[in-house]
């Protein structure tokens, strides 16, 4: 169950409500039978009444114990909500705010947790090492049952990561990286398992391209992630083109999910119409079923209650709350997650770096060149209209997309301090602020091509071949 708090579940689906209801109910329950003090008793049941409250108002029916609801209207992906401006589902995310998504009021809708700093303190004890900076600066944000995730490993109990990429183009931009870096830090510390889903599928049925195209991209697509610098031992990366044929435990999994989804909760989820392909409405249970241990025999052999951490950024939420309504249903432990903000389109945060806008992003394809212009062309500036003016008054890095993207690749804590400081008190201009930038990221794209080119097609057969990985079940 996510870690619960006053407040937190208003905006739960009505199955993770149900779990909590349930849960507090047995809270209760406990504090009596141990004669606990009455002021604890008293705030665990006012908790227990307004958790049923929200189920009501959910459901429009009483909580009944040992009854969970069946059906139900799924969380808004909104805007809708009054005053909540914000879109995010994973095929837009649109905001009028020139600082981002309002990623507080995202938690709250999407009934997620936050990444607080008692969470990353628990991360760094158990693990023995320091946070990475995507965690320390707020980059990945959100999070459901990690602290289950952290139990089970103190405990010695297993886990894996699950994530993933849709192939829609040759060239991955930047943006896509940030969840791949972060699993690859998750991976680096934790010493576990690795699933990566390439959902050429997905792409064929949402994007106009063959079926030979979407897998064309998807090799191309790996060949990046591989770049990245994953250990061939302990990391599986598979085509759905590939193999949701060759798998039969895979599909009956999927199958599962597929029995247990009502058109009309996609409809809700995903925002489906009826003149959507039927592709469509049934792929989400192709995305939900690698969170499923038994979704990989050759890898967990005949374990079925390994459970799976997913990061990804906050626009795939939608496939996993779906997944983790389905999973007790049928008999699965629920993924958790760790959830990322989006990296900024170079026009300003108000939308992600997107493949389908070219100058939006900076490709991982993007020559020295090209990454100088498409910075100086188009990267929102939070500068003042003359130097005059921003001397005086300093720039503003909360829409500054160039300080932004610093945040994201300027790993070294003190200088990135450093440059918000002058930025801010108008010492440093734009022009500089952008060269900083530049000077940030051409390396690092360099590097990357560089370690891609020396990638062989064999080198990507290993990766993509179903096989026992360096660990025994
Ligand atoms: P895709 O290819 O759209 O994105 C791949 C991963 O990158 C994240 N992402 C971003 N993160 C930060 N800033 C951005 N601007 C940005 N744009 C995309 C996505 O959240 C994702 O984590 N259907 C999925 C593929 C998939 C998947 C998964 C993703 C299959 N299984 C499990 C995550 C976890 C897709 O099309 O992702």
């Amino acid at each position: 169950m996510a870690d619960l708090r006053e407040g937190d579940f208003c905006s739960c689906n009505p199955l993770e409500l149900f779990e909590q209801v349930t849960a507090q109910g047995e809270k209760v329950r406990s504090l009596k039978a141990e004669k606990a003090p009455k002021d604890e008793i008293e705030a665990a049941v006012k908790l227990l009444l307004s958790l049923k409250l929200s189920y009501k108002t959910a459901t429009g029916q009483e909580y009944k114990a040992g009854s969970p609801p069946t059906d139900f209207a799924p969380v808004s992906n909104g805007p809708g909500d009054a005053g909540d401006e914000d879109l995010v589902d994973p095929w837009t995310v649109q905001t009028s705010n020139a600082k981002g998504v309002d990623y507080d009021k995202l938690i709250v809708r999407f009934g997620s947790s936050k990444i607080d700093n008692d969470l990353i303190n628990r991360i760094e004890r158990v693990t023995g090492h320091k946070p990475h900076h995507f965690l320390r600066r707020g980059i990945f944000f959100s999070h459901r049952d990690m602290n289950q995730i952290l139990d089970a490993y103190e405990n010695k109990k297993p886990f894996y990561l699950y994530t993933g990429r849709g192939p829609s183009s040759e060239a991955i931009h930047v943006g896509h990286l940030i969840p791949f870096i972060f699993t690859k830090w998750l991976q680096d510390v934790f010493n576990v398992p690795l699933v990566i889903q390439l959902t050429d599928d997905e792409k064929y049925l949402w994007k106009d391209l063959t079926v030979e195209k979407a897998y064309q991209y998807t090799i191309e697509n790996v060949k990046d992630l591989i770049a990245l610098g994953f250990d061939v031992n302990k990391t599986f990366i598979f085509s759905d083109l590939d193999y949701l044929g060759t798998s039969p435990e895979f599909y009956k999994n999927i199958l599962r999910v597929q029995k247990h989804v009502t058109f009309n909760q996609v409809k809700g989820i995903f925002g489906f119409t009826d003149s959507d392909c039927i592709g469509k409405i049934s792929f989400p249970a192709i995305q939900a079923a690698p969170s499923f241990c038994t979704s990989f025999p050759q890898i967990f052999n005949d374990k079925k209650d390994i459970q799976c951490l997913i990061p990804c950024a906050i626009d795939q939420d939608p496939y996993f709350r779906m997944t983790r309504d389905v999973a007790p249903r049928i008999g699965y432990p629920k993924p958790a997650l760790m959830h990322s903000v989006f990296f900024p389109a170079l026009q300003g945060a108000q939308t992600k770096m997107s493949a389908s806008d070219p100058n939006s992003s900076i490709f991982l394809t993007d020559t020295p060149k090209q990454i100088k212009t498409k910075i100086n062309k188009h990267a929102f500036s939070g500068g003042k209209d003359t130097v005059e003016e921003h001397r005086k008054y300093g720039g503003n890095c909360d829409v500054d997309v160039s300080y932004m993207y610093l945040t994201f690749f300027l790993e070294d804590d003190e200088k990135l301090d450093q440059i918000k400081q002058a930025y801010t008190s108008g010492a440093l201009l734009t022009g500089e602020l952008k060269k900083l930038l530049i000077e940030t990221l051409q390396p690092v794209i360099a590097a990357h091509q560089q370690r891609r080119k020396q990638l062989t097609s064999e080198m990507v057969k290993e990766f993509m071949t179903p096989r026992k990985l360096a660990f025994d079940y």
